[in-house]
C-alpha cells in the first residue's frame, strides 16, 4: 500500500511510550483493535541516522497503521531521520515536543522545545519537505513559567504554518525544573478547556487529546470537543480496553472476542521470537495488565513474573498463567 492511500486519522491512537510501546508491545495492541495508530518509543534523529537501523526503528507490516516518533531539533538531522523512517513504511513521523527528561533536556529536544517555537517550525518545515507522509508534533501546554494560553496558541501557530497535518496535544505543563518524568506525567494539573480552545481556534486542523484519559468512555466524551485522542498509560495497563476502539470509536466489529483469544493470537508471534533466541519475558511483560479487573489477573501477573524471566521459558508458562484466569472465571460462574 502506498503511504498516499492511508490518510491521516488520529481519532483514536495509542501514546508513545518509552520502553512499552515497542514492535513486541504493538504487534500485540495490533491484534486488539485494527484502528488505533499505533506510536514508536521515541527514537532520537542522531540515533536513526548512525544507529543500528533496523533493531531501533524496524517494524512489522501487521502494525500500519503506525507512526515513528523522533526526537531532536536539527532539522536538517531530522530531515534526515523522516526521510529514512518514511523509506521504512511509517505512516506518520511525529516530532516529540513534550518529553521532559534530563536526558532529552541536555539534548536540547523533548519539552524545553515548547520555549522554541520558530525551532520547532523550521524543524517540522524540513521534514514536511523531506517526506510524502503526514509530519505531526506532540508537545505540552508549555513549561515552567510560561503562560499555557500564549504558549500552547504560539507553538500550534508555528508548527501548523510550518506544515504540521496535526497536533497531539499532553493538557498538562511540564515543569522541567524539580520534577521526575514521571511525577510530570502526573503532578502538574491538566487543562482540557485550554485544548478545546485551541480546537476552536483551529476548526480544519487536527487537535489530539492526550493526557489523563483513564478508560475509553471518558476518551469517547472528549470527542465532542477534538478531533482525537490518545491514550497511554490506560492502555498499557489495561491493553483488553483496545478491544473496544473499533466498535465504539470506529463502528467496525471488534476483531477479536476477548483477551484470551488475543493472547493465543499473539503465541504465534512469541513462538517466531523464541526460536530467534529472544525471551519469553520480552513479550510477557507487555501483557501483565490484561485481564485486570478479573478473577485471577493477579495469579496471571504471578506466574508471568516469576516463571517468564527464566531462561528457556516457553509458551507453556504463558498457558499456565492464562489458566489461572480461566480456572478462576470457570469457579466464579461455577459459584453462581
Ligand atoms: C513509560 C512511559 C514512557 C513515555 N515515553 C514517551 C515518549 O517516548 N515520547 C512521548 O512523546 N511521550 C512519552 N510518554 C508520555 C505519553 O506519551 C503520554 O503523553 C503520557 O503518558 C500522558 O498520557 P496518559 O495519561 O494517557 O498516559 C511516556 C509515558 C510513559 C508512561
Amino acid at each position: 500500500m502506498s503511504a498516499m492511500s492511508r490518510p491521516y486519522s488520529g481519532r483514536f491512537s495509542v501514546a508513545p511510550m518509552m520502553d512499552w510501546t515497542n514492535r513486541r508491545c504493538r504487534a500485540f495492541h495490533r491484534i486488539l483493535t485494527r484502528r488505533a495508530r499505533l506510536y514508536t518509543e521515541m527514537v532520537t534523529a542522531d540515533a536513526v541516522v548512525f544507529g543500528p537501523r533496523e533493531r531501533l526503528i524496524g517494524f512489522d507490516a501487521s502494525e500500519h497503521p503506525v507512526a515513528l516518533q523522533l526526537g531532536g531539533a536539527d532539522p536538517a538531522r531530522l530531515a534526515e531521520a523522516a526521510r529514512i523512517g518514511a523509506a521504512f513504511g511509517y505512516d506518520e513521523i511525529n516530532l516529540n515536543c513534550g518529553c521532559p527528561s534530563d536526558r532529552v533536556q541536555s539534548g536540547r529536544f523533548g519539552a524545553c522545545l515548547m520555549r522554541e517555537p520558530s525551532v520547532v517550525a523550521e524543524c517540522v518545515a524540513a521534514m514536511v519537505a523531506a517526506v510524502d507522509v503526514p509530519v505531526t508534533v506532540k508537545c505540552r501546554i508549555g513549561v515552567d513559567e510560561q503562560e499555557p494560553r500564549e504558549a500552547l496558541f504560539a507553538f500550534a501557530e508555528a508548527v501548523k504554518a510550518a506544515g504540521a497535518t496535526a497536533l497531539v496535544a499532553h493538557a498538562r505543563k511540564a515543569w522541567l525544573e524539580g520534577l521526575s518524568p514521571k511525577d510530570n506525567r502526573s503532578i502538574p494539573p491538566l487543562d482540557y478547556e485550554l485544548v478545546y480552545k485551541l480546537k476552536q481556534a483551529h476548526p480544519e486542523w487536527p487537535i489530539i487529546l492526550n493526557g489523563g484519559l483513564a478508560n475509553l468512555d471518558l476518551g469517547c466524551a472528549q470527542l465532542t470537543h477534538v478531533d482525537g485522542i490518545m491514550l497511554g498509560r490506560a492502555a498499557y495497563q489495561n491493553p483488553e480496553l483496545l478491544i473496544g476502539v473499533d466498535p465504539e470509536l470506529f463502528g467496525e466489529p471488534a476483531p477479536i472476542a476477548d483477551g484470551f483469544e488475543a493472547i493465543e493470537a499473539f503465541m504465534p508471534t512469541i513462538a517466531r521470537g523464541l526460536q530467534r533466541g529472544e525471551r519469553l519475558h520480552d513479550y510477557t511483560r507487555h501483557l501483565h495488565g490484561m485481564f485486570t479487573g478479573r478473577p485471577g489477573a493477579r495469579a496471571f501477573r504471578q506466574v508471568l513474573a516469576t516463571e517468564a524471566i527464566r531462561a528457556g521459558a516457553g509458551l507453556e508458562v504463558l498457558r499456565e498463567a492464562v489458566s489461572r484466569v480461566e480456572r478462576r472465571r470457570e469457579y466464579v460462574a461455577a459459584a453462581e
